[in-house]
């Protein structure tokens, strides 16, 4: 167990995948738990993600070992009910978040924001608002069923500068130095390879963009039976 029971590394900048932007010269990027320290039959893990989450888009109200919806997201995780009351219920019925990224810093008119593992919606769409109708607000997500709940969000909301992407936050569907602000709310604890998909994001990233991220940092050594099973990843 390193650093007191804390699993840290640090992401050192010739780490990243060649062509990934760089957070400076001889900078690090600080990181918690960078990879998964056992085995994992990585498609498996994909394929218990996709059916969970396919089950938050198509059965919100079923039974889950984790917290949904609006009443959640404004009584634990800060978000304004008014704001939220204001979006489609179809996608914040299905908001799965652990955080908020939107409390960390407030996205700017005309900024282009990227979402990774947008889910439903509920941080894209206000991402969308927020930045107008000059921004835009890019979704990524594996899960065909959450982009079409999103996707149907946006159109009832009326967002026209909302764009719903299929694909991996290990290998993003998005051109280098092309974002602003990267949010994501509690993708990155799923992700496999926490190394790949943080470097993702930094490519994606203009330069002075910014990360607004909201996920689960687990501060004890996980046993090995936690590690290996597949549904308590995908929660
Ligand atoms: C915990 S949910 C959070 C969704 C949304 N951010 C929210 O706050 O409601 C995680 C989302 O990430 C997606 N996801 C999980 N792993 C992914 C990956 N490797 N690449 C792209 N999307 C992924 C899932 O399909 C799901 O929609």
């Amino acid at each position: 167990m390193a650093d007191a029971g804390v699993i840290r590394n640090r992401l050192k900048t010739q780490d990243l995948p060649a062509g990934a932007s760089r957070p400076g010269p001889g900078k690090e990027v600080p990181m918690s738990s960078v990879s998964c320290p056992v085995d994992l039959d990585t498609q498996k893990l994909h394929n218990a993600v996709h059916d969970m989450y396919t089950r938050v888009a198509t059965e919100p109200d079923g039974d889950f070992h984790f917290h949904r919806g609006p009443e959640y997201a404004t009584r634990a995780l800060g978000y304004d009910p008014d704001e939220l009351a204001a979006l489609p219920e179809r996608s914040t019925r299905s908001f799965a978040g652990v955080g908020n990224p939107h409390a960390i810093a407030t996205v700017r008119p005309g900024e282009t924001v990227l979402d990774i593992g947008s889910g439903a919606g509920t941080d894209l769409l206000l991402a969308a608002r927020r930045v107008g109708p000059r921004g835009r607000a890019i979704g990524v997500d594996m899960t065909e069923s959450m982009r079409e709940t999103c996707r149907e969000g946006a159109r009832e909301a009326g967002l026209a500068n909302v764009e719903v992407r299929d694909g991996d936050i290990h290998d993003l569907p998005v051109e280098d130095m092309s974002v602003d602000v990267v949010i994501s709310n509690g993708v990155l604890n799923l992700a496999h390879d926490k190394r790949v998909a943080f470097a993702e994001a930094f490519r994606a990233l203009r330069p002075g963009g910014r990360l607004q991220l909201a996920d689960i940092v687990v501060k004890e050594e996980l046993s090995d039976s936690i590690r290996r099973d597949y549904e308590l990843w995908a929660t």
